[in-house]
C-alpha cells in the first residue's frame, strides 16, 4: 500500500513514512481501528531500520492518528484536530476540499422544495414504495432525453439513488464473479471500486490526457478481453473532462454491437457543457442502441444531496434491473423525487446558471495555475468539473500529503488509476467558488515547491499536454 513513500533525496525518513501513512488514513484506505504490523515486521517489509519506523509511529501517535498499548500493538485512531483545521508553521488554516468534484446546490433547489411540498400531501395517501420511481419524474427524465436527441419513453427509465447506485445495480444484474469489465483509465475512482466489490475484474483501456479515447484500442480490447460489460464516461469525463465526438460515438456504438457487449454510459457530467458555441453531441445511446445502458445523475447538475439518479435502458433490461432491486433497497425517497421532478419541469434556465457558475470557476483555476504552478501542464476541458494536471515529476502522492499540511485536501493521481500509478498526475476539481480555488492553487504551489525533488528532472511528464 505504501508504494513510493520516500521523498527522493529526503533525510526525513521517519517524517516521510508518517506522512505516507497519514495520507492513507485521510484517504479512508486505512480505516480507524486498522491494526498496524509490529515495528519489526514493518521495518523488514519496507527495508528500513526499526528506529525509523519507531520515529514514524511516534509522530503519528503525537498527531493522534495512531494509538499503541504494550502487548496489544498499534492501530489507527481518530485524528485529533478533525475539525477541518490544519496547522502549518503556527498558522491555523481552514481546510479547502479539492477531494470532491461536486458543487453546492443550485439556487433553484429551495423554490423546488417549496413546490414539492405542496405535491407531497397527495403522495402521503399512497404506501410510498415505488421501485421504478415516481411516474412524474420518469416522464420528465424521458422528456429530457428526447430533447437531447434520444427519443425515450418513461417505461425505459428507472429512478435510482444516484449514478453510483445505478452502476452497482447494473453490475450485480448483468455481470457475475470473475467476469471482466472494461473500464477507462484514468477513471472516476468509485467505478473500479464497484467492479471489484462485485467480484468482477476491471480491464483498463487508456484515455489519453490530450487526445481522449483510443477507439481502435477499445475495439481491440473488446475482441481480446471479451468483457461481460464495459463502462464509459464519454460526456466530460471525470477526471480528464474529455468529450467523445459524434464520429467516434458512431464507431464505438458499432464496436459494442459487433462484440455484443453492453456498456454502461455514465452521463453524470453530461449537462455541464462549458463550450460557448455548444452544438450538443447526441447521447452515446443514440449510436449504440440496445447496447447502451445509460446512467444519469442529479448530483452535479442540481445537488449531490438529493441522492438521485436514473438508468435509461431497453425495457427488457430494465425489467431485469427492477427484479434485482427488490433484494436491495425497494426504491428512492419520495420528497426528493418530487423536488427533482420540479427542477426538471423547466431545467434549461437552471442549467444555464449552473454552467455559467462552473465556467467562471474553471477559468479561475486556469488563471491561478498560470500564476502559481506555471510548470504544470493541462488541457482546458470543454466541460465537467475537473482539470487533469501533468506534474513536473512523479510526485502526486507526496504533493497531496504536503497539501494536507497546507490546508488543502486533494486526491493524488493514483486514485484514478485502476491499479494505481499515475504519479505524474493530479485531478483539480473546480467546484468551489473562484476565490477558494485561487487560494487552494496558491497553497498547492507552495506545497509543490516543498516536495519537488532537488535533483535535475531529465524527462518531461509522460503524455504532457498543453
Ligand atoms: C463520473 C461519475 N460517476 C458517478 C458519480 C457518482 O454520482 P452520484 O452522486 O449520482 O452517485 C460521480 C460523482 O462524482 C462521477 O463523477
Amino acid at each position: 500500500m505504501l508504494g513510493d513513500w520516500r521523498h527522493s533525496g529526503s533525510r526525513r525518513g521517519g517524517a516521510d513514512l508518517a506522512a505516507a501513512i497519514e495520507l492513507h488514513v485521510l484517504d479512508g484506505r486505512l480505516p480507524v481501528g486498522t491494526r498496524l504490523p509490529a515495528e519489526r515486521e514493518l521495518a523488514d517489509a519496507l527495508g528500513v531500520s526499526r528506529t525509523l519506523v519507531g520515529a514514524a509511529l511516534d509522530r503519528l501517535r503525537e498527531g493522534g492518528l495512531v494509538a499503541s498499548r504494550q502487548g496489544a500493538g498499534s492501530w489507527i485512531t481518530f485524528p485529533r484536530g478533525g475539525s477541518g483545521l490544519q496547522v502549518h508553521a503556527g498558522e491555523r488554516l481552514d481546510l479547502i476540499d479539492l477531494a470532491h468534484a461536486s458543487p453546492s446546490a443550485v439556487p433553484a433547489l429551495l423554490p423546488a422544495l417549496d413546490s414539492a411540498r405542496g405535491l407531497f400531501t397527495a403522495e402521503l395517501l399512497d404506501h410510498g414504495y415505488g421501485v421504478r420511481g415516481l411516474a412524474v419524474l420518469r416522464e420528465r427524465v424521458a422528456a429530457r432525453y428526447t430533447a437531447r436527441g434520444l427519443p425515450t419513453e418513461p417505461g425505459q427509465v428507472l429512478i435510482t439513488n444516484g449514478a453510483q447506485h445505478a452502476f452497482a445495480l447494473v453490475l450485480r444484474t448483468l455481470a457475475g464473479p470473475g467476469d471482466r469489465v472494461l473500464v477507462e483509465q484514468p477513471c472516476y475512482p468509485n467505478t473500479p471500486e464497484a467492479i471489484r466489490a462485485a467480484h468482477t475484474l476491471p480491464v483498463p483501456v487508456a484515455v489519453d490526457p490530450r487526445d481522449g479515447w483510443d477507439v481502435p484500442g477499445i475495439e481491440a480490447a473488446l475482441r481480446q478481453a471479451a468483457p461481460r460489460l464495459a463502462y464509459f464516461c464519454v460526456d466530460f469525463q471525470n477526471p480528464t473532462g474529455h468529450l467523445l465526438d459524434a464520429e467516434d460515438r458512431e464507431r464505438l456504438g458499432a464496436a459494442l454491437a459487433r462484440a455484443r457487449t453492453p456498456a454502461v454510459v455514465d452521463e453524470t457530467m453530461a449537462e455541464l457543457d462549458l463550450r460557448d458555441d455548444a452544438s450538443p453531441v447526441p447521447p452515446l445511446a443514440a449510436f449504440a442502441g440496445e447496447w447502451a445502458i445509460t446512467v444519469g445523475s442529479a448530483s452535479k447538475s442540481f445537488w449531490g444531496g438529493l441522492r438521485l439518479g436514473w438508468i435509461r435502458a431497453q425495457e427488457d433490461v430494465l425489467d431485469r434491473l427492477v427484479a434485482a432491486r427488490w433484494s436491495l433497497d425497494l426504491g428512492s425517497p419520495v420528497l426528493e423525487q418530487l423536488v427533482l421532478a420540479e427542477l426538471l419541469a423547466d431545467p434549461d434556465p437552471v442549467l444555464r446558471g449552473r454552467r455559467a457558475e462552473v465556467r467562471e470557476r474553471r477559468d479561475a483555476v486556469v488563471a491561478a495555475l498560470g500564476e502559481h504552478c506555471p510548470e504544470w501542464r493541462f488541457r482546458v476541458p470543454e466541460g465537467g468539473l475537473s482539470l487533469w494536471c501533468g506534474l513536473p515529476e512523479p510526485m502526486s502522492t507526496r504533493l497531496s500529503v504536503a497539501a494536507a499540511n497546507h490546508g488543502v485536501q486533494v486526491a493524488q493521481g493514483s486514485r484514478f488509476g485502476v491499479h494505481g500509478g499515475l504519479e505524474r498526475w493530479l485531478r483539480l476539481p473546480f467546484s468551489l467558488p473562484p476565490e477558494r480555488l485561487t487560494e487552494a492553487v496558491r497553497r498547492l504551489g507552495v506545497a509543490a515547491a516543498s516536495v519537488v525533488s532537488t535533483a535535475p528532472v531529465l524527462e518531461s511528464p509522460a503524455g504532457a499536454v498543453t
